[in-house]
């Protein structure tokens, strides 16, 4: 039976509050119950575990986020959250479900962010973790602001079985659906396995950090029971494997702290989201700076290389770039700069490494380059000069025809402000494809060292005078003559410039001020796309 107090046990409860010295000592045993709740969860999987990350050479989850972040601006959401205890109910509940999540800013500017804690559970990813993550995702769509995924972690967390696979589902559902209005960004910054690479696979840019991060499908052990073959982690799925062969990782940083202030440099040169423009930054260059140099710089003999990232250089602001995928497919050059303050992503061949020819990893490059910056409204700017697809059975067989398209189908679509300057050669295809007038450039320059036709001088003149060369006394010179002749007539900028293709041939030296000037009358320009759900980009 329920205990009732008498009338006058009530009373004297209500008479007696409390006193001030009571109230405060409740008030402090429950903020006391908080700090060490609050205090625990901060722990992760335990100090011992923190050591073991510390030392394969790798920061806590904790600590990377106030790298990545402005000093004091982190704020934590679902800080208590902890799972539900798994598929079957039996299994441990984390505190925090390792991962930490919330926002912050970057240089004043809002980011989510998310980082997954290796030393709970190896920062698999189980319902109550995932959950977290999309949190914070649905709040950076909701508010225009990029999200960064910090990602240290064994993939599902084979404990919590389906729930869990549907728990990457959520995720990849988001990175899909988030793509094109927020930037999105993956650091790599530990062993990644399933869905751990799948996420950021769908992200716009992923950095990793040599000797301690790896992305794979399924870890080494798993390689050796499925195909019998040892391998380690570096050679399946480290930072050099994905900067150099996979083309599946943007940027490689030495360690944990470069690689967080390399993110803070990238966000930087992008806007919070698609409906914004890339914040200005003056970098007190002059507009009008003019450098001699550049009308030098192509060599005489047409067929010596030289670097375009003097070109590069020299035309941006302070001459600072930051290259994407610097070490993939360098024949071709894209990163973003700044002209007159504002962000334009450069797109250029690069003749020292393959003569700056197209193959099937450039296109692939490029093209997500351009679209990237296309949905962020960042003006394109491209240095052309190649010397056409680069031709044989193992880029036809690797898809060349598909894979050239996808840089044409991107520059096509693309509605920034586009401009292109043709430095020296641009032949053929390529010459269509490298953001020519013809596929919606809006200003094209040509410097008067460009090479602009069909085939380059000794193809053409191969096919065009077959007859003649066959039948003459002395082959060698005729052709020679003849491919001297082509030159003069067509391998030049003037033709084109005659027919509108090219608006100038300008001094190399004024690239940059005419570049600029272009750009401030472009600002205005109008944007429209055609009524449809989306096109069919030969993926
Ligand atoms: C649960 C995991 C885990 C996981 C690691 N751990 N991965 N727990 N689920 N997926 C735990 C380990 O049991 C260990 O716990 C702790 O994390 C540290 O792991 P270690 O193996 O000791 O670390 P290390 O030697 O550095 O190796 C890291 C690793 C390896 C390479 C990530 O753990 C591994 O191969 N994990 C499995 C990776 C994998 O195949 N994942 C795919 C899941 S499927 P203790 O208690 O011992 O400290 C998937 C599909 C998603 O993600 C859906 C796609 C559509």
């Amino acid at each position: 039976m329920k205990e009732r107090g008498t009338r006058k046990d009530i009373r004297e409860k209500k008479k007696k509050p409390p006193s001030p010295h009571e109230a405060v000592q409740e008030s402090q045993r429950t903020l006391k119950a908080l700090e060490d709740m609050r205090n625990d969860t901060m722990k992760g999987g335990g100090i011992e575990l923190i050591e073991e990350q510390h030392r394969r050479g790798k920061l806590t989850a904790r600590e990377r986020i106030e790298l990545l972040l402005d000093e004091g601006s982190f704020e934590e959401f679902d800080l208590l959250k902890t799972g539900r205890g798994g598929a079957f109910g039996r299994e441990q509940t984390y505190p925090g479900d390792g991962v930490v999540t919330g926002h912050g800013t970057i240089d004043g500017r809002e980011v989510f962010t998310f980082s997954q804690d290796f030393t709970v559970r190896g920062g698999s990813l189980g319902e109550a973790h995932s959950q977290k993550i999309s949190k914070v995702m649905d709040h950076a769509v909701r508010v225009g602001a990029p999200i960064i995924g910090l990602n240290d972690s064994g993939g599902a967390r084979i404990q919590e079985g389906v729930d869990a696979l549907a728990s990457y589902g959520d995720i990849f559902k988001r990175n899909a659906l988030a793509s094109g209005i927020i930037p999105q960004i993956s650091c790599i910054m530990g062993p990644c396995a399933g869905g751990a690479v799948y996420s950021p696979a769908l992200t716009d840019f992923i950095f990793m950090v040599e000797d301690t991060s790896y992305m794979y499908v399924t870890g080494p052990n798993v390689v050796e029971t499925v195909t019998h073959t040892e391998i380690t982690h570096e050679d399946l799925g480290g930072a050099k494997i994905h900067a150099e062969k996979s083309g599946v990782a943007h940027f490689i940083l030495p360690n944990d702290i470069m690689c967080l202030r390399e993110v803070r440099r990238l966000i930087n040169y992008l806007p919070s989201n698609n409906r914004q423009r890339a914040p200005i930054l003056d970098l007190s260059d002059p507009v009008g700076r003019t450098d001699p140099a550049l009308d030098y710089l192509v060599p005489e003999n047409p067929n010596q290389s030289y670097d375009m990232k003097v070109a590069i250089n020299s035309i941006l602001d302070g001459a600072e770039f930051l290259e994407v995928q610097p070490h993939y497919a360098r024949n071709i050059v894209c990163g973003f700069g700044r002209m007159g303050g504002q962000t334009i992503g450069l797109v250029a061949n690069q003749p020292s490494v393959l003569a700056g020819v197209l193959d099937n990893n450039a296109s692939n490059k490029a093209a997500r380059f351009v679209r990237f910056c296309d949905v962020f409204n960042i003006p394109l700017i491209c240095l052309v000069d190649v010397p056409g697809f680069m031709p044989g059975p193992e880029q036809e067989q690797g898809g060349i025809i598909r894979h050239g398209a996808k840089l044409l189908y991107a520059f096509i679509e693309a509605t920034v402000p586009r401009i292109t300057v043709i430095v020296r050669k641009a032949y053929g295809g390529a010459y269509v494809v490298m953001n020519s007038k013809h596929i919606g450039s809006d200003i094209n320059y040509a410097w008067p060292t460009a090479e602009i036709a069909v085939l380059g001088p000794k193809g053409a003149a191969e096919v065009i005078y077959r007859k003649e060369i066959q039948s003459a006394a002395d082959p060698e010179k005729t052709l020679s003559l003849r491919t001297e002749e082509y030159r003069q007539t067509y391998v030049n900028p003037f033709l084109s410039a005659r027919r509108g293709y090219i608006d100038d041939v300008i001094f190399p030296r004024d690239t940059r001020h005419r570049i600029i000037r272009s750009l401030q009358f472009l600002e205005g320009k109008k944007r429209e796309r055609p009524e449809r759900l989306h096109g069919n980009i030969p993926l």
